[in-house]
């Protein structure tokens, strides 16, 4: 969701979030005093929902970016195009969000390539500019300005951590996936299984994070769980659901599946 939403009614649009701490309150006055957020957590609880749901209650736009391997600080900033015949600037994300107030998120930063840090310090500190080298302007960000980003800090990839010359420029806030007492709410109105049915699944999503590190990378995100009671609202077997959304996902390992498929059992008979 991209969240564009200028208008009062956002608060009322906003997306379903859930907030299972003061995340809220938190993310709110770092963007009334203009410090930018870092959210951290494994993938699928919940840090994109959290921001497009904040964009909407404070109602300013959104620029979200997923970083990849190839993101460089062009793609954030801008660079001339030809058009027929002519050369023009085209703005990037950043700084479109940086000129107009907006909100712009940076989905795991960490992916981005190297020169892409560099171009959010000055930014992060209280100068708040984004200088455009190719133009030779210099633009002092609007107020309302916003930089988020977030990462996951559990793969294990030294290469792909943040510097801590970078990450010490951000108020950061740490996700992980929400205890029962939030998930099992959270996938009954996601998916529209009922309750009772959720809970099984939310118990066996637990069994398999407990599993992390030993036989599996990552344990089941939220997201999964939700994909899970999904293929069952809509009538697939529970087991061939499990499976799809919960097992598959996890590992391509035959005697590791087999061992996960031994947990599914425990629980579901
Ligand atoms: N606290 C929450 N409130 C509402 N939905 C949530 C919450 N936590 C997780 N979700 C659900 O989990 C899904 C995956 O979350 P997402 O924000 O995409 O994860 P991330 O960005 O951390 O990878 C969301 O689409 C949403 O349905
Ligand atoms: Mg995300």
């Amino acid at each position: 969701m991209d969240g564009n939403l200028n208008t009062l009614e956002g608060a009322a649009n906003a997306p379903f979030y859930l907030p299972t701490g003061d995340e809220c309150e938190m993310f709110t006055a770092a963007s009334q005093n203009n410090l930018p957020v870092l959210l951290k957590g494994p993938t699928g609880c919940g840090k994109t929902r959290f921001v497009a749901h904040m964009a909407a209650k404070l109602n300013r736009k959104l620029y979200t970016v997923a970083c990849h391997d190839d993101l460089s600080a062009s793609d954030l900033i801008g660079r001339y195009l030809l058009k027929g015949g002519e050369t023009i600037w085209v703005d990037g994300p950043l700084t479109r969000a940086v000129r107009e107030g907006a909100i712009c998120y940076l989905d795991e930063v960490v992916e981005a390539r190297k020169d892409v840090t560099v171009v959010l310090h000055p930014l992060t500190d209280d100068r708040r500019i984004l200088p455009l080298d190719r133009t030779g302007e210099e633009i002092e960000a609007t107020d309302g300005f916003m930089l988020v980003a977030s990462y996951n800090p559990g793969y294990q990839n030294i290469l792909k951590t943040l510097k801590p010359s970078t990450r010490q420029r951000f108020v950061s806030m740490e996700f992980d996936f929400p205890t029962p007492a939030f998930e099992i709410p959270v996938v009954v109105r996601e998916s529209g299984l009922d309750e009772e049915r959720v809970k099984p699944l939310v118990r066996l999503a637990n069994k398999l994070r407990d599993l992390k590190g030993q036989d599996l990378e990552e344990g089941v995100s939220t997201r999964l769980v939700i994909y899970a009671a999904t293929l069952i609202a809509q009538g697939m077997p529970v087991e061939r659901a499990i499976l799809a959304a919960m097992i598959e996902p996890l590992s391509d390992d035959a005697d590791v599946k087999r061992g996960l498929l031994d947990l599914v059992t425990a629980i579901f008979g």
